[in-house]
């Protein structure tokens, strides 16, 4: 071979080996949950994933996949949370997770919220997911082919047993089945009481669901109870199973003052239990709430209160709100 010969060859090689190794995750880091979306507003939204070892993140981000925009974290470790900003609203975004100038992760997309004051919001909602992870996946699979994907309300439930020391559920029964969803469309959660059932069935302090989510706190201080807006809707998530709600807990004196306080046309209230339901020989929905929170409701024009936990399908309208028990 002459030299001018084995030169190309050597160069083709680096080359191939540049092409291999920029394909491959950073070394030895590993996803172990994610990617997925947190607050997504009109002009940003969150990337979060967990990593089995510590790395510094990173989101690339754009209008195709050639992306062309990073978003970086300050410090390595093993929980990622990156807010990618200064977007357009309801644009649609390509992007993908990098561990140290890797990438880690296939390219995904999420949509940027619609602009405040917009007529025009969707938006789809799910509880009770969980109970088998086949089940888990055709739902969420199911959900993804819909159109109704601008950000995703979850009424709790999603995992058997949010707190088992012993099987993960939030893994098996929510995160793996669901990655194929939650990568695409941001969710904004609440618990229902599965996420506070250890490994005996006892409820406890909800450790793991905080872990994973990240409620936009500024309207509440609270991560289990809080509002947002999106275009000409003002959502509010309350806590059905850990925070009390009875009138006088703060709580219920916090979504007093959030409901009076919006000067939004149309207001929508997502938890996981129900005030109304009919169920036979069972449970005919929380007596709590049609003593507490269901006057806020009708005196702050409450529009639309969906929950789940009952595992079927029902809708009333009592006294001009609608309550949608959203099955399972
Ligand atoms: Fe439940
Ligand atoms: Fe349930």
């Amino acid at each position: 071979m002459v030299p001018q010969e084995r030169a190309w060859r050597r160069l083709l090689i680096t080359f191939v080996v540049l092409c291999v190794w920029a394909a491959l995750p950073a070394w030895g880091v590993q996803i172990t949950r994610g990617p997925y979306l947190q607050l997504q507003t009109p002009d940003s939204v969150s990337v979060v994933w967990f990593t089995d070892s510590a790395c510094t993140g990173e989101v690339e981000w754009g209008l195709t996949t050639s992306y062309g925009n990073l978003a970086q974290s300050t410090q390595p470790g093993t929980y990622h949370e990156i807010a990618v900003t200064g977007l357009s609203p309801d644009t649609l975004y390509h992007y993908r997770a990098r561990c140290d100038s890797a990438p880690l992760s296939g390219d995904a997309t999420f949509r940027t919220a619609p602009p405040s004051g917009a007529s025009a919001v969707s938006f789809s909602f799910v509880g009770d997911s969980c109970s088998a992870p086949s089940n888990c996946t055709a739902t969420y699979n199911a959900m993804l082919s819909q159109s109704l994907n601008g950000f995703c309300v979850t009424l709790g439930d999603l995992a058997g047993r949010g707190e088992d020391n012993i099987t993960d559920y939030w893994q098996s029964h929510f995160f793996t089945p669901a990655a194929g969803f939650i990568k695409h469309v941001c969710m904004h959660t609440t618990i229902g009481n599965h996420e506070l059932y250890d490994e005996t069935a006892t409820y406890v302090y909800p450790t793991r669901y905080l872990a994973n989510w990240s409620p936009p706190t500024a309207s509440s201080g609270s991560e289990f109870y809080y509002s947002f807006d999106k275009a000409h809707v003002h959502f509010a998530a309350v806590d059905t199973f850990w925070s009390s709600y009875a009138s006088g807990s703060a709580q219920y004196d916090w979504l007093a003052g959030d409901l009076a306080g919006t000067t939004q046309p149309w207001k929508i209230v997502f938890g996981h239990n129900g005030p109304y339901v009919s169920e036979d020989g069972s449970s005919n929905g929380s007596t709590t709430m049609r003593t507490s929170l269901v006057p806020l409701f009708e005196q702050h024009g409450v529009d639309l209160y969906l929950h789940c936990h009952y595992h079927n399908y029902q809708r009333n309208v009592v006294n001009g709100v609608c309550y949608i028990d959203q099955g399972t």
